[in-house]
């Protein structure tokens, strides 16, 4: 059965607005936690636009469930993975320019530098998985680099907007799953899932983990975040 990451990036865009000191990611994870939360995911950006060093360094302390920090291959991020020693890192593309987290990971292109950083990650017990699209030549980088995961991009799914093309998207994640099965990743799936489209994506066998994020905390600034996780959590099983 899947499990929910509740993604608390956007608690701490609230509390950046103003440079202030509410509202904290670190009372957020708690209340997700208590709401029955399998982990607890946080992208570490490095214009640091959220997520702030100290958040990672609190969470790291106070979260019992899975702690997944998402970051990008840089020289930095890896040495602060390194110390903090989160439960897995899942590891993205970056631009400083975008909003979210646009495509997936090049694992083609970044092969080696990716081989690199897995290596080290599980020389500190750190599980690794990878943010790419359902294609097999990255599925396949990703298993040849020794990813014990990959989180397959529902970005493209969840900006479907006829019935055609969400099947197609649906179909196309379904093949991710299988390839990642067939070379020994665990399946994980985020980007864009929300209360209203989670139902069919929750629905595919196999897919264990799912990131979700912006939809949970915009629902949590009208309902409590524990309220909010748990409705999500309710609509995954
Ligand atoms: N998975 C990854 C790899 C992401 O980068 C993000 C956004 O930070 C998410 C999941 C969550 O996306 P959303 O906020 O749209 O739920």
């Amino acid at each position: 059965m899947a499990v929910l990451n509740v993604n608390i990036d956007h608690v701490a865009t609230i509390r950046q607005a103003r440079l202030a000191d509410e509202p904290d990611p670190v009372w957020a994870a708690a209340q997700c936690e208590l709401a029955g939360a399998n982990g607890i995911t946080v992208h570490l950006r490095e214009d640091r636009r959220h997520i702030c060093d100290r958040d990672v360094e609190v969470l790291k302390q106070t979260v019992a469930c899975k702690f997944n920090l998402e970051m990008c291959l840089s020289e930095p991020m890896v040495k602060i993975a390194e110390r903090i020693r989160p439960d897995q890192v899942t590891l993205v593309p970056e631009k400083r320019e975008e909003l979210t987290t646009e495509g997936g990971l090049d694992c083609v292109k970044h092969k080696k530098r990716l081989a690199q950083v897995v290596q080290r990650m599980h020389k500190k017990g750190i599980l690794v998985s990878t943010f790419i699209v359902p294609d097999p030549d990255q599925i396949v980088a990703s298993a040849d680099t020794g990813c014990d995961a990959i989180e397959l991009h529902t970005g493209m799914y969840a900006n479907a907007s006829t019935p055609r093309t969400i099947q197609r998207r649906i179909n196309e994640l379904i093949k991710g799953r299988d390839c990642g099965t067939e070379h020994g990743l665990i399946v994980h799936a985020g980007h864009g899932l929300t209360y209203r489209n989670i139902e069919p994506i929750a629905a595919i066998d196999g897919l264990c983990e799912f990131n979700i994020g912006h939809s949970i905390v915009s629902r949590a600034v009208l309902v409590g975040m524990r309220e909010a996780t748990e409705l999500m959590i309710a609509l995954i099983y």
